[in-house]
């Protein structure tokens, strides 16, 4: 089966002293997995908002997020963790690496959480980090590291449950080209091994060319 993340006319306002700001108006949009999508906009146009409300992480003011037409805020707990993390792989745009713990421990983590056993885990955590570029840095800790190392193990640990979904919010915006290209590389190479949907919130057009679909957010909508 091909599985949809789907959003029907979300809406998302905040409400900060007393003023209402309406960041998504009436987004409609239906996801495939399979598909390498972009959302691009300018800095404030609510990409990051887009994308959190996808990734039920966050909920939305009206509107629904449906994961093959079951509404995502309307599951428990407990399903909507396992649904993040196992089928839709996030990463942040501040990393939010856990301090306490080292580099590959941070990865290896979500791998036990989807019921792993530890030795595949660390196994497969390993060996992602290795492809990344981080070899010499599995055993440090995230304040050890530089922005684009951490924006790496950030998206490594997105990958190591193979999701259905991938959402990254900014992956490279911490990477030099070089290393930008080197892990888009390894999102596409993650799209050729195992087929998920790519949804990557970017402001870099070297990314979106190499989307399938390139969505621009605008004034609470998508153009
Ligand atoms: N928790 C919040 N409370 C109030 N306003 C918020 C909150 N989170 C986001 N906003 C506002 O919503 C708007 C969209 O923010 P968002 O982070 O989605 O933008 P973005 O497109 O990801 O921008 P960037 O390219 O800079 O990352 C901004 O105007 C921001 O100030
Ligand atoms: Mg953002």
């Amino acid at each position: 089966m091909i599985s949809t993340l789907t959003a029907t006319h979300i809406q998302k306002s905040y409400s900060f002293e007393g003023i209402e700001q309406t960041v998504l108006s009436d987004i409609n949009l239906t996801f495939t997995q399979g598909q390498l999508y972009a959302i691009t906009g300018s800095s404030g146009s609510g990409k990051s908002t887009l994308l959190h409300l996808l990734g039920g992480v966050d909920t939305p003011t009206a509107g629904k997020i449906l994961f093959n037409a079951v509404d995502i805020n309307a599951m428990r707990q407990t399903e909507r963790t396992m649904l993040r993390t196992k089928n839709i792989g996030f990463v942040f745009q501040f990393h939010y690496l856990i301090r306490e713990l080292s580099v590959i421990e941070n990865v290896a983590l979500n791998a036990q959480i989807s019921g792993i056993n530890s030795t595949e885990a660390y196994d497969k955590a390993s060996q992602l980090l290795d492809h990344v570029g981080l070899r010499q840095e599995k055993l440090k800790y995230p304040h050890q590291l530089s922005g684009g190392q951490q924006e790496r193990v950030a998206v490594v640990r997105a990958l190591i449950n193979s999701p259905t979904f991938i959402l990254a919010d900014e992956p490279t915006g911490n990477l030099d080209a070089h290393n930008a290209q080197a892990l888009m590389d390894l999102l596409l190479d993650c799209h050729k091994q195992w087929g998920p949907g790519i949804i990557i919130a970017t402001h870099d057009a070297a990314i979106s060319s190499r989307m399938t679909h390139v969505l621009n957010i605008k004034d609470g909508v998508i153009l």
